[in-house]
């Protein structure tokens, strides 16, 4: 028990030692090695199938580190080490999925071979790297909003001159009521406790055009992101597969290569 333990320990610092340059901007973070998946946990496969589903809205509940170890290992673990493989297929079995786990005190690799996150950048950069989609205005008719004039009523009903109704004219030194003023703006959600970038980088690919690469690259990232799903539909987390982010901000901010695309991200929480 005591050995795996040590030689997943000295392969997670030798890890850290080889990307140190990176991990200068981590100073402040520290590797975390993850749990032995718990593989006998959640739902049959076809009942989480049935109850997968995506969600938008997530609790404040932070993911125990058991949580965080089975989701990152169900989304790209290492399921056969004797060949190397993992638990998501990729084209020429390349393994160019990585993925990128953005916490509260930082952001983290997934390094699947001794199953730790490696520090990359320190800070909690969740919302400005996957900024929430701003609030839809809501529609007319909706409290709050005014009911639009129906152009065939006003053709077929003049308009009459008001009855007088006995109220004052409104004070302009007096605040309205609070039902009479602009109702409050809605503030956006929290962002969820851990959001899984995914990236791949397409380098890893040993032949094939660079269009054909592209190609690969989204299909694997679509079976990480499958696997994620199901994890989260099996054990009563919420996810959702999303490609909108900021490319820009997490480009400098991970120092990305041209050749490592991100493609999508998994908000991954307790649902509300
Ligand atoms: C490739 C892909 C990209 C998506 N991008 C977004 C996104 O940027 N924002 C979002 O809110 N949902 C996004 N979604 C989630 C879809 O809107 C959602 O899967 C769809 O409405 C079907 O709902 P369901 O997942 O509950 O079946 C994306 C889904 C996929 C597969």
């Amino acid at each position: 028990m005591f050995r795996p333990f040590f030689t997943r320990l000295v392969s997670c610092l030798l890890m850290f030692l080889f990307l140190a340059p990176l991990f200068l901007l981590a100073q402040d973070l520290k590797t975390i090695q993850l749990k032995d998946p718990d593989k006998k946990r959640g739902l049959p496969v076809m009942e989480a199938l049935a109850v997968r589903a995506s969600v938008t809205e997530w609790s404040e509940k932070e993911l125990s580190l058991q949580d965080l170890s089975d989701l990152l290992w169900a989304a790209n673990g290492l399921n056969r080490p004797e060949s190397g493989k993992r638990t998501a297929s990729s084209a020429m079995n390349a393994q160019d999925v990585d993925i990128y786990v953005f916490m509260k005190d930082g952001v983290y690799l997934y390094e699947a071979k001794s199953h730790c996150l490696l520090p990359v950048v320190a800070g909690d950069h969740r919302s400005e790297c996957f900024p929430p989609r701003p609030p839809r205005p809501s529609q007319p008719g909706q409290p709050g909003q005014p009911t639009p004039p129906s152009p065939t009523r006003e053709k077929e009903t003049p308009a009459r001159p008001a009855k007088p109704t006995g109220q004052q004219p409104p004070n302009p030194l007096v605040p309205p009521p609070p039902s009479a003023m602009a109702p409050a703006q809605p503030q956006p959600p929290l962002p969820a406790p851990v959001i899984l970038l995914l990236v791949s980088d397409i380098s890893r690919f040993r032949a094939g055009s660079d269009e054909l690469k592209k190609e690969w690259a989204a299909i694997d990232t679509g079976i990480v992101s499958q696997n994620i799903s199901l994890f989260c539909a099996a054990t009563g987390l919420g996810t959702r597969p999303r490609a909108s982010m900021d490319r820009e901000k997490i480009r400098s901010l991970l120092q990305l290569k041209d050749s490592q695309l991100p493609l999508l991200n998994h908000p991954v929480g307790y649902k509300k």
